[in-house]
């Protein structure tokens, strides 16, 4: 298996090939994960530090979990308390960071670009749990894992992203990585929540949720970032939900077999029925947050690999 990269910044500068290494090796922790031995040592020895200047319950909970797991010695930094609120900038507190010698950082970032600026920044390994309305790549990986384990295959699907596509991470880290192992992208939402020139990356865009999810093999929803809204994006909540909630009866234009995703935190009754996210026969959210543990290790391993020399015993192989 061979992975080089040094960071995870984004879904856009990985192959077909990297990610299928990445989905690979998640499903063994999968495996790994379900068992009551836990433990793994690809990090051992190792320290990790997730900085999350943004609040987050699953994702920073997922990440530290997938260090522990791999036997790294993990520390959260709240940065709502940090010394960021005294004035000191992104630059500053990446450097003091680095002296401290960890091996990789994990970083949510309310603005797009300031984890790749911090990459540049430090000597270890970068992950990006979430760069404002930029990229969220570990989301994109945890929801191929989740489609190709539902679906048994992970290209030629139809696949439907609804909502608020103009705030969000996750719809473009899913829309490069779906697009990348070649499936047929929908977007559904309306105009004003419709990123401009997202018909360039090669998806179909629709207004009408009907129409759109059609025939669609998985309906992946997404949460309405009121907090990257200045107002003015839809009339009333009750009527967004009217329109593109995800309830039974709109559900019934997909395919029959058709699974629903949500990456969470989820309105309920607000983009999807909260009944509808629960009903273990269709919705597979639970799944979502099983397989972030799992990819996560993954993808932390994959990292620390291509960097870690290799031992004599691996050289003479
Ligand atoms: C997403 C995020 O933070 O980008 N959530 C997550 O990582 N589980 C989506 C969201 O906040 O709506």
């Amino acid at each position: 298996m061979v992975f080089d990269k040094k960071h995870l910044l984004g879904i856009e500068p990985l192959s077909q090939d990297d990610i299928l290494s990445i989905l690979d090796l998640a499903d063994q922790y999968v495996t790994l994960n379900r068992r009551a031995n836990k433990h793994a040592d690809a990090l051992a020895g190792m320290t990790q530090i997730n900085m999350f200047f943004e609040n987050s319950t699953r994702t920073q909970a997922s990440f530290e979990l997938a260090g522990k797991r791999l036997g790294a010695d993990v520390m959260n930094m709240s940065m709502q308390t940090s010394s960021i609120k005294k004035g000191e900038t992104l630059i500053d507190t990446a450097l003091t960071i680095n002296a401290m010698q960890p091996d990789l950082l994990v970083v949510r970032h309310p603005s797009s670009g300031a984890v790749n600026l911090l990459a540049e920044k430090v000597n270890c390994s970068v992950i990006n749990a979430g760069d404002g309305s930029h990229e969220h790549p570990t989301q994109a990986l945890l929801d191929a894992l989740t489609i190709r384990r539902a679906k048994g295959r992970l290209h030629r699907l139809s696949i439907a992203i609804c909502g608020d596509i103009a705030h969000s991470r996750v719809a473009r880290s899913n829309i490069m990585l779906l697009g990348k192992m070649e499936n047929r992208i929908r977007l559904i939402g309306p105009k004003t929540l419709m990123p401009a020139g997202i018909r360039d990356f090669g998806v179909e865009v629709f207004g009408d949720m009907r129409q759109g999810l059609k025939d669609v093999d998985v309906v992946m929803m997404l949460r309405l970032q009121k907090e990257r809204m200045d107002g003015g994006f839809i009339p009333s909540e009750r009527e967004f939900y009217h329109r593109y909630g995800l309830d039974l009866e709109k559900l019934g234009h997909a395919s029959p077999d058709a699974i629903v995703m949500h990456p969470g935190p989820m309105n309920r009754g607000v983009e999807i029925d909260g009944t509808l996210a629960d009903d273990i026969n269709r919705s597979v959210i639970q799944e979502q947050v099983e397989m972030g543990v799992a990819v996560r290790m993954a993808v932390m391993d994959l990292l620390v690999r291509g960097l870690r020399a290799p031992t004599r015993a691996e050289v003479t192989a």
